[in-house]
């Protein structure tokens, strides 16, 4: 976290946190929702519609307020502070959640779905999920929904990625996860870790030479402004996941947990509207103002390095073996993109 956000986080959050402990009973309990995009961004428009739910449907009892842009730190600092409470809800990416539960490890794998299709059924099936979204029980907090963060994707500065061969000698920023420095490793490339919104700077300074992630990054996060290489090898599809802390939602009456169950349900059904409008915008953004090149690899080698992954993740955690297994099943029914 750098200063200025600790400043903030210092600053605001004990004071609210003096007047949730000590409020009257009729003052609502202030709710803090923590992520890292911006207020444009689908994730903030999501939570935007939680936060206007919430508010009218329990109105006078619970205030959502929402913390965009890294103001509450990093993802991994808005984990821990979920954890303890300090704040109630934040979104994380898939990601940085395996060093938490190493359940999360599955969503983490590359070329772990055959198609968007798949993948979509997939985290819409509670089969697959339940067991990763309670894993983290004895730690604090929660998984109450996935939001789509598309599919991730290598961006360079200056050498266009046509195939793993073109990642040697090249550090490229991964989310701070093993699975993604093992990622990287078995393509070639210098995997170097750090949070996203440290990227711009080490992008434009020359510290890293690209980065992987979604459209969005390139126009959102000014990642094309000094990216001008996407290249399409579609290695992952990484979901965001919104947790929540554990004491806070077991405080809830039953009738306020059905409230938040369908304000989870409409971050997920908004959050998808609106990140399929928002990729095709980036896109267009991204070619015609930015002058990125977008190109479209032969897949089949970055696959075929990055398989050994799946085989040593089953290895060292079999217990998600059978939640691998049920995805199988959709790969086979959505073998390729009908969306
Ligand atoms: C995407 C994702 C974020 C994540 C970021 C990253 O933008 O939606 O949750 O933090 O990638 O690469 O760190």
């Amino acid at each position: 976290m750098n200063l200025y956000k600790k400043l903030f986080a210092l600053i605001l959050i004990p004071p609210v946190l003096l007047l949730s402990g000590c409020s009257h009973a009729r003052q609502p309990r202030i709710i803090r929702i923590g992520h890292n995009q911006s207020t444009s961004h689908p994730t903030h428009i999501a939570l935007a519609a939680f936060q206007d739910y919430i508010n009218g449907h329990l109105k006078g009892r619970y205030q959502v307020e929402l913390y965009p842009s890294e103001l509450l730190g990093s993802q991994t600092d808005m984990v821990q502070l979920t954890q303890t409470g300090a704040i109630d809800y934040c979104i994380a990416s898939n990601a940085i959640l395996e060093t938490f539960s190493k359940n999360y490890e599955i969503f983490n794998l590359p070329y772990l779905f055959a198609s968007a299709d798949s993948y979509h059924h997939a985290m819409d099936d509670p089969s697959i999920t339940t067991p990763i979204f309670t894993a983290t029980q004895k730690a604090g907090f929660t998984a109450v929904t996935w939001l789509d963060a598309g599919t991730r994707n290598f961006y360079t500065v200056s050498k266009p990625i046509e195939s793993p061969a073109d990642l040697k000698g090249l550090k490229i920023r991964v989310q701070q996860s093993p699975t993604n420095i093992e990622m990287m490793r078995l393509l070639g490339g210098s995997a170097t870790p750090m949070g996203f919104g440290d990227v711009y700077t080490a992008l434009q300074s020359n510290i890293i030479d690209g980065a992987e992630n979604n459209e969005m990054a390139l126009t959102d996060n000014g990642h094309g402004d000094v990216c001008k290489y996407y290249s399409y090898d579609m290695h992952q599809m990484v979901p965001d996941i919104l947790i929540g802390n554990n004491a806070f939602i077991q405080s809830l009456t039953d009738e306020e947990r059905a409230v938040f169950e369908e304000g989870y349900r409409l971050v997920n059904q908004v959050q998808r509207e609106e990140w399929v409008k928002a990729v095709d915008a980036a896109r267009e953004k991204a070619a015609s103002q930015q002058k990125v090149e977008f190109l479209y690899p032969d897949q089949a080698p970055f696959v075929k390095a990055c398989l050994p992954l799946h085989q040593s993740v089953l290895q060292n955690n079999p217990a998600i073996r059978p939640i691998y297994d049920a995805i199988q099943k959709y790969n086979t029914r959505y073998p390729s993109d009908t969306e």
